[in-house]
């Protein structure tokens, strides 16, 4: 298949730029298209057979329900059977944005979108080219990230296209995304809002609005289920085998470990912040990659970075953890299933295995 490609002028009106991709989408085909968090995969939501081409063309499991976008605040209402008072603070409070709401589901949405739920994922993005190109669909598009499944989300149009050219209608660029993680999900079924995986719309600002907010259990131990069916997947995960150096030195750690990994022949991806990488040794067995001066630049760039370790293909990576506190707990989320749940912990100069594995560039000098 032919796949279409669009770049989009800034200074110019947005709907006629999108015409011939809204097109396609009221035909029942599948376009990529930005928004605030990360591309999406996009086909009309009610058109059941126009979805199930997004799962042939991610190669995505039968049983992971898509998050319908919408365009304007009321198009929810006919999308469920009824939305609690904590659905409609939340909407309130962080709509248009980076959320997306696990509400009941109303009889018109096709079963190949839930999946087999009860429930219905819907968001409201916060992106201009969005939310043009879900209204001149004229009904909401079902839209999972535009990668792979598997492989790290796309944030620019280009990651998108190394995954699906050739194998969906189109790809509408509109540049690269502003947060680069996926949206917070939250389930409004129960008692108290619950995070099902977090994202730009961190645990403290729910918190703030809500008052109360939990956690699934299923993203603070590995062990447990989580409640989004795909989060249980491995995710987010490169090419190259990854660790991850967390803990209050773990800027150092990973110093010290790029040393090492470098000194046994290894090529070595590195990704960590700017004050660490300030402080590599700059040679050729080390691609660094600078994730920034805080948290928001790490989420902007983690998966452009991800996919740039596959394309430089390294041996190794080695990834700077950072604390899991506002946007740390979406990172760390992402990071940590990149990573295969391989964590060492470095403090007071000492290399601490936390879980996974223990990289044999390290062997000896990690205390188990
Ligand atoms: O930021 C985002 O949310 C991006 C952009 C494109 O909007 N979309 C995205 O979609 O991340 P996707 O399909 O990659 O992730 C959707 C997640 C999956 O983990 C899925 O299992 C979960 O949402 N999900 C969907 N419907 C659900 C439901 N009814 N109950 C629980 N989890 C659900
Ligand atoms: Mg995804």
């Amino acid at each position: 298949m032919e796949t279409r490609y669009w770049k989009l002028k800034k200074d110019e009106p947005l709907d006629p730029q999108l015409e011939s991709a809204a097109k396609l989408l009221r035909q029942g085909e599948v376009v990529a298209f930005p928004t605030e968090t990360v591309y999406g995969l996009g086909a009309d939501g009610l058109n059941g057979e126009a979805c199930r081409k997004i799962f042939a063309a991610k190669g995505r499991p039968a049983d992971n329900p898509l998050i319908l976008h919408i365009s304007e605040m009321d198009q929810i209402r006919p999308l469920t059977s009824g939305l609690s008072p904590m659905a409609e603070k939340l909407m309130a409070a962080f709509w248009p944005g980076p959320m997306t709401l696990i509400v009941p589901k109303s009889e018109i949405i096709p079963e190949v979108v839930t999946a087999g739920q009860e429930t219905v994922a819907v968001r409201f993005p916060s992106d201009p080219v969005a939310r043009a190109l879900i209204r001149l669909n004229g009904r909401p598009l079902a839209a999972p990230s535009a990668n792979k499944s598997g492989k790290p989300s796309p944030t620019n149009a280009q990651d998108v296209l190394q995954d699906m050219e050739g194998i969906i209608g189109g790809v509408v660029d509109g540049g690269a995304c502003d947060i680069g993680v996926e949206s917070t999900i939250i389930d409004t079924t129960g008692k108290e809002p619950v995070i099902l995986r977090p994202g730009g719309i961190t645990e403290e600002m729910i918190q703030e609005v809500m008052g109360a907010v939990e956690l699934d259990p299923g993203l603070v131990s590995p062990d447990q289920k989580p409640k989004a069916p795909g989060m249980k997947y491995r995710h987010y995960a490169p090419k190259a085998p990854m660790f991850l150096v967390e803990g209050p030195e773990a800027g150092l750690g990973v110093i010290r470990a790029a040393v090492m990994a470098e000194a046994w022949g290894l090529k070595v991806g590195v990704l960590a912040l700017d004050e660490t990488v300030q402080h590599l040794p700059h040679t050729a067995r080390l691609v660094i990659c600078d994730a920034g001066k805080d948290m928001a630049a790490l989420a902007e760039n983690l998966y452009t970075e991800l996919r740039e370790f596959d394309r430089q293909q390294v041996d190794v990576i080695l990834g700077e953890g950072v604390p899991t506190q506002g946007l740390g707990l979406a990172i760390m989320n992402r990071m940590r299933k990149s990573a295969g749940h391989n964590i060492l912990v470095y403090d007071r100069g000492l290399f601490r295995k936390q879980s996974g594995q223990v990289p044999e560039f390290l062997q000896g000098m990690v205390v188990e």
